[in-house]
């Protein structure tokens, strides 16, 4: 029986991963993954989502395009411009500050200077890339859905990661693979009801310090909400 230490020592070990060999991950590994990510809870057990997986020529094609896409957009994309899911920009505070520290400590670990407009659209090519990696999954929900289909994702997604941490395979879930649907949805047969959210990299991390870095873990009492007056009279 698995114990309470060993599932915290897999789940506090797996982190998003921005460097990656070109080591080939095999097919039949990455569906066991998503297999094993159907063991999530979901929304009456409807799983509202679709995975397209790619490999090889296709996983090169989609990344050239989605490259040529950034580069002809006249601004830096940024998470919210997926036209099927709109948030604010920025985001409202506190989690703008936090979302800083992550781009600055992203940015920091490789070296790139705060003002330096061409290396962080270099970086952000990189996500286009798969950082490298031989395989990319993109994520759809229907759109039928809305929360639920999102949130069933979610679970999947982190099985999906928690699974190929324990294959010692690195992940990096992606809003950016979100941000040019048309691209990705014409590479799959994809049924208008199911809008492209985002996707993933996943394959063998390099020795890059940019694995190295950790995101901050927030402490939890910075997340609990306090009981509201009238709850203590
Ligand atoms: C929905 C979602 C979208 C994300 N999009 C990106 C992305 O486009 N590029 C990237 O480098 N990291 C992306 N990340 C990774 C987060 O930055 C990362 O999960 C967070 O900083 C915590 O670090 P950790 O995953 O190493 O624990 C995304 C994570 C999630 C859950």
């Amino acid at each position: 029986m698995l114990s309470y230490e060993n599932w915290q020592e897999l789940a506090s070990s797996r982190r998003s991963t921005r460097d990656f060999l070109d080591t080939p991950v095999e097919i039949e590994v990455i569906r066991s993954l998503l297999t094993d990510g159907l063991t999530a809870p979901s929304w009456s057990n409807t799983r509202p989502f679709m995975v397209g997986i790619v490999q090889g020529e296709q996983r090169d094609r989609i990344s050239q395009k989605l490259v040529s896409k950034l580069r002809d957009s006249a601004e830096l994309p940024n998470l919210g411009s997926n036209p099927d899911f709109t948030h604010e920009i920025p985001y409202p505070k506190p989690l703008s500050e936090r979302s800083q520290r992550v781009g600055l400590g992203i940015y920091g670990a490789l070296g790139i200077e705060r003002g330096d407009s061409k290396a962080r659209f270099g970086f952000m090519e990189r996500n286009y890339e798969f950082f490298g990696a031989p395989t990319a999954l993109f994520f759809f929900t229907h759109r039928g859905l809305d929360q639920f289909g999102t949130l069933d994702l979610g679970l999947f997604m982190e099985n999906i990661m928690l699974g190929a941490e324990a294959k010692g395979l690195g992940t990096c879930p992606q809003g950016f693979l979100g941000n040019y649907p048309d691209v990705v949805k014409s590479e799959f047969e994809v049924d208008e009801n199911y809008a492209l959210v985002c996707g993933m990299s996943i394959g063998y991390a390099s020795d890059h310090p940019i694995n190295n870095w950790k995101a901050e873990r927030l402490p939890i009492d910075d997340l609990l909400v306090s009981p509201s007056q009238s709850s203590k009279s």
